[in-house]
Parts: structure tokens; C-alpha cells; sequence
């Protein structure tokens, strides 16, 4: 299996036109976040969801640090929340209360257009499901989120090449995700959402639909392919084994964090 060149992202990746274009919350994010110590600061966090009469509290009040590089385990039973958290700390929901610092930027004060600006630079996603978008071949998916992120066409054509040889997928690139078994669908979901060296991967149950086997092959992958780009990884899961990889693991129980195995 060939080698990955991902290096990490930083100031110098945004050329300044690019950089201009950015909401002013996210051009400070690049020059600052050199010297971060931490890539993810959670304050007080609080998510309630309403049925009928019933409010249901979800996340109570959370506080969190991690470091930048570190990657953290998200535990705890079917409903607490995991997923919950995934998706305030990239900015796909909005929490009642607290603060979110992800890669310098007060995620929880930014638009709605901001955020998905913040999304797609900074943030890569990896669900149990793979997401892959049907109607495009392997290259092209990757080749979508590099295209947001306004990537020249050949340097995309040169990543894409790239990451597909890091996967194990360099013959596969003209396939439709369709005729990809799961773990192959899965391991170009990584290089997906790994494409644009994003600060912060989150990944939710990434391996939820895959046999031991193919598991081990992506966890393999997400760890060497994280840890070469200096990213922070944080996982939803329910396995041992994923677990087992991580730096940490939290573990979520009646909205707070019970037991902090790495601290
Ligand atoms: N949009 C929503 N509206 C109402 N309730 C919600 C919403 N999103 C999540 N919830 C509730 O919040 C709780 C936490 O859900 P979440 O999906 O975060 O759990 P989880 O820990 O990821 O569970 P699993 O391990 O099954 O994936 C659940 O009780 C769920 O029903
Ligand atoms: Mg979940």
C-alpha cells in the first residue's frame, strides 16, 4: 500500500483570495490556530430535545478539552447522545447552551452559511452508513468536497489518486459506490472526508455495518491516515476494539460524561 502525503492543514494552505472570501470568524481560525493548545473546548454544553409535553435532556451541561492530534473514543449506551455531540461539534445543529471551540472558531456564533463554510474546511465526517452520493463514481466523490473547497482540477486529480492508493482503491476510482462492499464503500468515505486535511474528523458507528474484518481495515486506515495528518479524531461507538485505538474514551451516561478512562 503506497504512502499518504497529507500534510496538515495550516495558514499557509489559504491562498489570499481564498482567504477573503471566508466569514472573518474563520480567516482569524487560520492565523490562530497554530498555537491553539486545544482543537476542540466544549463549555457547559447543553441539547434538549421537546416531545409533546416532555423535555428531554440530552446533554447537560458538558464541559470538554481536546488536544489537538488526540483522538478520543465516545461511548455510552444507544440514545445518549453520541451522535447528539458529533453533530454540535460540527456544526450541523445548534445546542441550547454552551460553547463550542473547534479549531479556534466559536462554532456556536456563527451563521447558518458560516457554519457550513466552517464545515467544509475544517471538518471531515465518516458515518455508519458511508453516505457516499450514488449517481457519482468513487473519484468523483472525492473529487465533490475537494470542488467545495475550491481545489484546482489537477491538484484534485493528483490528491484523489493519492488518497484512492492510501485506501487500497487506486483501480476502483471509475466505480460506482453500488458495486463496492461495504468496507470498500467505507474506506472511500475516508478518503473523503479526509481529502481536505481537516482539523477535526468525526466519526459516527464507522464501522457499525462492517464484519471484523473489513472493521479492522478501516480502523487501520483511519488511524494511520489521521494520525499522519496531526488531526483530531473523535469516534461514536459501541466496540471494544475502536475503542482500543483511540488516546481516550468518554463515556456518555444521563447527558453527562460518567467516566473519563484517559485522564
Ligand atoms: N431531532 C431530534 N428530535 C428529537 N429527539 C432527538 C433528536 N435527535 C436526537 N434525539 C434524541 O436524543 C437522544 C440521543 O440521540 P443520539 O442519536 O444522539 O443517541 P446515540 O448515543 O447516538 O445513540 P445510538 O448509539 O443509538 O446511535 C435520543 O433519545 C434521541 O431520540
Ligand atoms: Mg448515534
Amino acid at each position: 500500500m503506497g504512502s499518504c502525503r497529507i500534510r496538515r492543514t495550516d495558514a499557509i494552505r489559504y491562498e489570499s483570495g481564498d482567504l477573503g472570501r471566508l466569514p472573518a470568524a474563520i480567516r482569524y481560525s487560520t492565523v490562530v490556530r497554530m498555537s491553539d493548545q486545544h482543537e476542540i473546548t466544549i463549555r457547559g454544553l447543553e441539547r434538549r430535545f421537546r416531545e409533546g409535553e416532555r423535555e428531554h435532556v440530552v446533554l447537560d451541561g458538558i464541559d470538554l478539552d481536546i488536544a489537538r492530534g488526540e483522538t478520543v473514543a465516545l461511548r455510552g449506551r444507544s440514545g445518549s447522545g453520541k451522535s447528539t455531540l458529533l453533530n454540535l461539534i460540527g456544526g450541523i445543529d445548534s445546542p441550547d447552551a454552551g460553547d463550542i471551540r473547534v479549531a479556534g472558531v466559536d462554532v456556536t456564533a456563527l451563521t447558518e452559511r458560516e457554519r457550513t463554510l466552517f464545515r467544509r474546511r475544517h471538518i471531515g465526517f465518516v458515518y455508519q452508513a458511508f453516505n457516499l452520493v450514488p449517481t457519482l463514481s468513487v473519484a468523483d466523490n472525492i473529487r465533490l468536497v475537494l470542488e467545495l473547497n475550491g481545489t484546482a482540477r489537477t491538484a484534485a486529480d493528483t490528491r484523489i489518486a493519492e488518497l484512492l492508493e492510501a485506501v487500497g482503491l487506486a483501480d476502483r476510482a471509475d466505480s460506482y459506490p453500488d458495486v463496492l462492499s461495504g468496507g470498500e464503500q467505507q474506506r472511500v468515505a475516508l478518503a473523503r472526508a479526509l481529502c481536505h486535511e481537516p482539523a477535526v474528523l468525526l466519526a459516527d458507528e464507522p464501522t457499525g455495518n462492517l464484519d471484523d474484518q473489513s472493521a479492522e481495515t478501516v480502523l487501520t486506515l483511519l488511524d494511520k491516515l489521521v494520525r499522519s495528518t496531526g488531526g483530531t479524531m473523535l469516534i461514536a461507538t459501541h466496540s471494544n476494539s475502536v475503542a482500543s485505538y483511540c488516546d481516550r474514551v468518554l463515556e456518555l451516561h444521563n447527558g453527562r460524561f460518567d467516566r473519563d478512562a484517559g485522564q
